[in-house]
Order: C-alpha cells, then structure tokens, then sequence
C-alpha cells in the first residue's frame, strides 16, 4: 500500500499549490514555504499528509438566527420529550493505544516517560478533575502477544515481526515494564487503564498460562487504575481475519470468553473478581452482534465478573475491500451534520439500557473516523473534529459511560496525536491531530463534578432542512442547566452563515461566558483553537497549548443572551461562573511538564517531580479496587523475586518464563 511506504518523510516535498506555513511550538512563524513533489503525490506517512480536502458548499439559503428553549430543570426536559443522561464525568473521550506503539507513544521506560504525551494528559486531567480514561491494547493485544518477566535493556515491549497491512499486526513480547509505565503515568496525570490480553484458543489451555499471569501483574501492579482488563478484540471478525476457523461463532466465543476468565480467576489469582470487560464487538456482524452476544446469555452468565459491556465502532472504512476505495471527498460531507452523530449512536441505545439495566458500564472501547488507518484530509480535518465532538457527546447522551479514540501509527490518518518518526525525534515535535481538541472541549462541557447530565435539544430537521448543521446540546448539574454547546458545522468564513443563537437563561442572569473550538475551515489540519489556544502544526507540538486563553463575555438583556456562532465552529456557553470554574485549570494546576530534551519529543521526568506529583502514594494505593500495593512498592528487579511474588500466588515460575 502506498501510504505504508517507509521514506523518510519530507515535509516540504509536499502536494503541490499546498502552501505550508512552519510555526515552533511557541507560535512564532518562522518559514513558509510552497513546494511539490515532481508528480505532485505525497509519499510521507500518512500521519503527517498534508492533503486539504474541498469542503462541501455552504447551504444556499443561510440560516442567521435561532432561539433556544432551555428545558429549567430535569423535569421540563422530561416534559419536553426530551431525555436526560446518566451523569458524566469530564474524561469521558479519552485515548484507546494500540498495543504495538505503546512504547513510542508513553514511554521507553518507566523511568522515561514521554513528555508530551504527558502534557496532552495533563491537559484533560486539569479540565476534567478527573485523568484520562486510556485503554491498551487493540489488534495487536490478540493472538500472540506475550507477557514476559523482561525484555533486553528493559523495554516496555517487543514486536517480533512486523508485517506491511495497516491493521495487520506484529507479535508482541511486552514485559512488566509497560505496566509500570502505565503506573507512573497514572501518578503524574490520574490515568486509568483498560488492558487488552491476548485471547488466544491455544492460550486458554497452553501449558504457559501466560493470560493468567499478565492479568494478575495488571491487576497488583495499577490497583484500582486498572478499570478492566479487556477478553477479546472484535471477535466477530475473528473468522474474516482467520484468527479462528470458519463456522466459529457466538456460542464459541461464550464458552472461550468463559474458559479464559476462568483460567485467571483460578487459585485466587486476582483481588478484584469483577475485573474484565468484553465482548468489543465491532462491525455488525450479522449473527455476532452485542444483541446476539447478550441473548446467548454471556451477560447474565458473567455479571460478576465484568467491570463493564464494551463495543468498538468505526462509521466507515479504508479498507479497500476487494480492491474497492472510497475517496474521502466523496464522503466528507457525511461528517458535517448532526444526522451522522445520530446515526452512529441509534444502533446502540437498546444496548445501553440493558447494560445499564445490569449494573455495567457501557463503553465504545474503540473508536475513530474510519478504520483501515483513517482517511487523508478527512481524519485530520477541523471538520471531523467538530464531528467527533458531536459524536462524543451523542454517546454521552446515549448513556455510554466512556468512549476512546483509536490511535494507531504513523500509517494512520486519524490519530489525536503521534510523535516524530523516531529518525527524526532530535529535529522534530510531535503533531496534533485535530480530534484531539474534540476532548479538551467535551472536558470541559462536563467538567469536574463527575455530575453532568447531558441532553440532545438541536432544532428539529423537519422544522428547517439547515438545522442538520446545528446540533445543539445542555449540560444539567444539581437539575439546573449549567452549560451549552452550540455547533456550526457550515463552511463559510464571510460570516453570512453565522448563527445568531439566543438563550434565555432568566432575568437573574446578566452575562455568560462563551469558549470556542475555531478554525477558518471544516478542511484546515493544524491552524486550530480551542479558547484561542493551539496546539500548531505538524512537527511542532509539545502537548501543551500555546497562546492567550480567550474566554468571551455576552451580556444578556432580560435574560436573553445572543451567542454568535460563527460558521464554523463550536462555542460553549458557560450559564454560570460556577460552572465555567468547574471546567477551568485552576490557576495553580500543574499541567506541564517542560521538555527538558528540546525538540525530541521524549525526556526523562526528574524523580523529584514523580515525589511530588498529585496522586503518588494517595491514588496508588488500591484501597477499593484490586491490589493493595502501589507500582511503586511492588516494583520487583529481579526474577527471582517474581517467582517468589508468582509463588505466592499459587503459580510457579517457569510458568513465567
Ligand atoms: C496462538 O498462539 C500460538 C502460540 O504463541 C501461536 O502459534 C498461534 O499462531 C496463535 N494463534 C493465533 C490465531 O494467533
Ligand atoms: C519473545 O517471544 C518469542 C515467541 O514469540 C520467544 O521465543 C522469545 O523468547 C521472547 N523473548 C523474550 C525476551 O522473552
Ligand atoms: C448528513 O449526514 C448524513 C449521514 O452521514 C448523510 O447521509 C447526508 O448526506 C448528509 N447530508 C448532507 C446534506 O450532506
Ligand atoms: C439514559 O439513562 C437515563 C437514566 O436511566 C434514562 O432516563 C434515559 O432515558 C437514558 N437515555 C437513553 C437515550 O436511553
Ligand atoms: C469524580 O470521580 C473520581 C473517581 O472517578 C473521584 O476520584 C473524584 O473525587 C470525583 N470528583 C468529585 C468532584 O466528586
Ligand atoms: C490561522 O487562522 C487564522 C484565522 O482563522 C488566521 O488569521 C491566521 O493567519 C492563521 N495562521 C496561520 C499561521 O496560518
Ligand atoms: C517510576 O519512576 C520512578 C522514577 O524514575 C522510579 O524510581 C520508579 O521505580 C518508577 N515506578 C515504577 C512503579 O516503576
């Protein structure tokens, strides 16, 4: 495939009449330049494309003004057949990493973390009060991964052989290292973790007992971090992917489902029993959807040992499926209203009751624009950040509990965020990927009191066919409408299709605050800003935001506040000054972690700042869920010591080994 083609990337040698301006992370431009490979093609990685796509044409009859009807209280929203949420928490979007790159997007180490990836924690931690939800695993979590006491110079992991598909994957040796970078990731930014294993036939009765052992050092090692560990990644392919022979289906993956968990929980392997998650269903299969799963009884049959229901869902593909390929413009416009947001959630509504029903979590374990590695101009695009946003937070009003954007490679187009290619790591910073402000802006939609109830209240279609590029939604806390978020999906920077949106909000209420996800086009890939803040451009990032942070004041007249909502764009009304707090850094927030290693993207974090970190020997501790030890105090050099450790456990040592 061509965009796997591993050449050093060229910045500059990009298609032609693309103009690319250079900006350091400070936001200073320093060079511009306009240049084009000789046929005009791009042949970097796909993670660093510059490919702008045309955005669709704004509708011909603009729509200029609208006024909201904002239900007062849970009850009026019930009243006007509206439906409120369960209560959501701030880190609600967060990051599913796909096992392989685990190491070159966290860390070499625990000991070497990689800064901005901190830093882009770190800014959803300080917004949601909460850290990020991050899952491990994916594709390459199955099959063949293994757990090993160690690995040469200490690495986190191995990937043993490496094939060219995009969602083929390597085999993986991963060591306990990885879980004590994710333990330490967890002290510095409140992470918690699912973690993918390996859900192999020959693994449920392979003489090595390999998943058992990986589960219980998850389990020790993150303590109550560790929200689950995840049995199975798209089983329903299994049979398309030949991970499995043709005719297996539901009721095998029930049985293995329940072998497997069985396998770890034996001897007492694990503290917190209720500790996996499953089935991550994907790609409606038909015969081996969630509904087919929860009527074989897989549910009812495992309730006390599941944490949580998840699925994976991706809207579309570039899978080039016998030879079939969609082009990204042709499917763009698809992204930019609100129909899509709707249409990717309905499915799972039936679903989420019934989890809920049980007592789980419901939660999108993986998700992003379009599997197959995403597509040029499409999945970097300012426009799909809108989309992922409005996506969030259908999921969110859906009464999924979490959803995690996939991030892959550099052969992928859709990733939040990815770090230079590692040849290039001393000259060059990381690049942010436009639906990473997706989760600054649902951070702070829900902010920090784990109490946000959200309801869907845009303008009905069948009123006006343009009000698909207006969703609209209100956040409830304590039953009062505290915040808004307005979206303006329409490309058309001449401001003949801003949205006037007026709110009442009460007479007792003069002025309201207003933070706004902006960029010039649904088509631009970096010149972006959430509260006037950037992350820049390809090669240029940090993980921190640069510039002013802009909060904008609208005076209200007799309760009615006029919210300019420019096209296009995403503004979020703050109702209160308590609520626009409780979505703010406070003012003493450590959220940065300066690059001391400039350029590289990766510097050890000094011990000294680990010591002193928020969470560090008060989170750690594992005081309600899972073991009762920090990383920190298990940490073990020796493999002696984990036989011992193991020993303990009731399982011997060269089991490990
Ligand atoms: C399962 O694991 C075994 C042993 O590591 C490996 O040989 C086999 O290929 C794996 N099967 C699949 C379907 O990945
Ligand atoms: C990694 O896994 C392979 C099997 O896939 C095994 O042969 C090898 O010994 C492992 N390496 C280490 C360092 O454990
Ligand atoms: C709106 O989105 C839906 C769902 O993706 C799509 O089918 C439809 O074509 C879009 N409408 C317009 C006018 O682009
Ligand atoms: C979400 O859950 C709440 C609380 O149970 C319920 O009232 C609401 O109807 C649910 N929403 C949807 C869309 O199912
Ligand atoms: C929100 O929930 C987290 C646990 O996920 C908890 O640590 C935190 O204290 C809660 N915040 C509030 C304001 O209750
Ligand atoms: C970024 O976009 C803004 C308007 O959206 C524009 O004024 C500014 O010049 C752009 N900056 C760069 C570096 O292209
Ligand atoms: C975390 O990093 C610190 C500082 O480098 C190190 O001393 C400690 O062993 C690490 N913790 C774990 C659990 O590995």
């Amino acid at each position: 495939m061509t965009y796997l083609t591993p050449l050093i990337l060229s910045f500059l040698s990009t298609i032609s009449a693309q103009s690319l301006t250079l900006y350091t992370g400070d936001n200073t431009a320093t060079a511009t330049s306009t240049a084009s490979a000789p046929d005009g093609t791009y042949t970097g990685l796909a993670a660093y494309d510059p490919t702008v796509l045309t955005p669709p044409t704004p509708p011909s009859t603009p729509v200029t003004s609208y006024t909201l009807t904002l239900p007062a209280n849970g009850q009026a929203v019930l009243d006007s057949g509206l439906s409120l949420s369960i209560p959501q928490k701030g880190n609600f979007l967060g990051f599913s990493v796909e096992l392989s790159i685990a190491n070159s997007l966290m860390g070499s180490s625990s000991t070497n973390m990689k800064v901005p990836f901190l830093n882009y924690m770190a800014n959803i931690q300080n917004r949601a009060g909460v850290g990020p939800v991050i899952r491990v695993g994916g594709n390459s979590q199955e099959g063949s991964s293994i757990f090993v006491d160690g690995l040469a110079d200490g690495a986190v992991l191995d990937k043993i052989k490496v094939s060219e598909g995009v969602t083929d994957t390597p085999l993986i040796n991963y060591s306990l290292e990885l879980f004590y970078l994710m333990s330490n990731i967890t002290s510095l930014v409140g992470a918690d973790w699912y973690f993918g294993l390996s859900f192999n036939e020959s693994a449920v009765d392979s003489p090595t007992g390999n998943v058992p052992i990986a589960a219980k050092w998850a389990q020790d090692i993150l303590g109550e971090h560790l929200l689950a560990l995840s049995v199975g990644n798209e089983p329903d392919l299994y049979v398309d992917h030949s991970k499995r022979q043709p005719g297996w289906g539901v009721s095998n993956y029930v049985s293995e489902f329940d072998a497997m968990t069985q396998s770890i929980l034996a001897d007492n392997n694990l503290i917190d029993t209720s500790a996996f998650i499953g089935p991550s269903t994907c790609c409606q299969v038909v015969g081996f959807e969630l509904d087919d799963v929860l009527n074989a009884g897989w549910l009812t049959e495992n309730v006390d040992n599941l944490a949580a229901v998840s699925v994976q869902h991706y809207p579309t593909n570039n899978c080039k499926i016998n030879g079939k390929v969609i082009e990204p413009q042709d499917i763009f416009a698809e992204f930019l209203n609100h129909t899509s947001a709707q249409a990717q959630v309905q499915p799972y509504l039936g679903n989420s009751q019934t989890v809920l029903g049980a007592q789980k979590e419901f939660i999108m374990l993986e998700t992003n624009s379009a599997s197959c590695g995403g597509f040029a101009g499409l999945s970097d695009s300012f426009g799909v950040a809108l989309w992922m946003t409005d996506y969030a937070l259908q999921m969110a009003w859906g009464n999924f509990t979490t959803a995690l954007m996939h991030v892959g490679g550099q052969n992928v187009y859709y990733n939040p965020f990815t770090p230079p290619p590692s040849t290039e790591s001393s000259s060059k910073q990381w690049t942010t990927g436009s639906i990473y402000y997706s989760t600054l802006v649902v951070a702070e939609a829900f902010g920090k009191t784990n109490q946000s109830k959200i309801v869907d209240i845009s303008p009905s279609a069948e009123q006006d066919a343009n009000n698909i590029y207006h969703p609209m939604y209100a956040v409830y806390e304590n039953d009062q409408p505290t915040r808004v978020v307005l979206f303006n999906y329409i490309d058309d920077n001449t401001g003949a299709n801003d949205l006037q949106t007026t709110i009442n909000v009460g007479t007792a209420t003069s002025s309201v605050s207003v933070r706004y996800l902006r960029a010039a086009s649904v088509s631009e890939q970096y010149n972006i800003t959430w509260a006037g803040q950037t992350l820049g451009t390809s090669f240029a990032s940090d993980g921190r935001l640069y510039g002013e942070q802009s909060t904008v004041t609208i005076q209200c007249t007799d309760g009615n506040c006029v919210i300019p909502v420019y096209a296009p764009s995403i503004a979020l009304v703050f109702l209160t000054e308590e609520s626009l707090s409780n979505s703010s850094p406070a003012a003493d927030a450590k959220t940065e972690y300066e690059t001391s290693v400039v350029g590289t993207g990766s510097a050890t974090v000094d011990k000294q700042a680990l010591q002193t970190s928020n969470g560090q020997g008060t989170k750690g501790g594992g005081t309600s869920k899972g073991s009762a030890s920090s990383g920190a105090a298990l940490r073990i050099t020796s493999s002696s010591m984990i036989g011992v450790i193991l020993g303990l456990g009731g399982v011997v040592l060269s089991l490990v080994l």
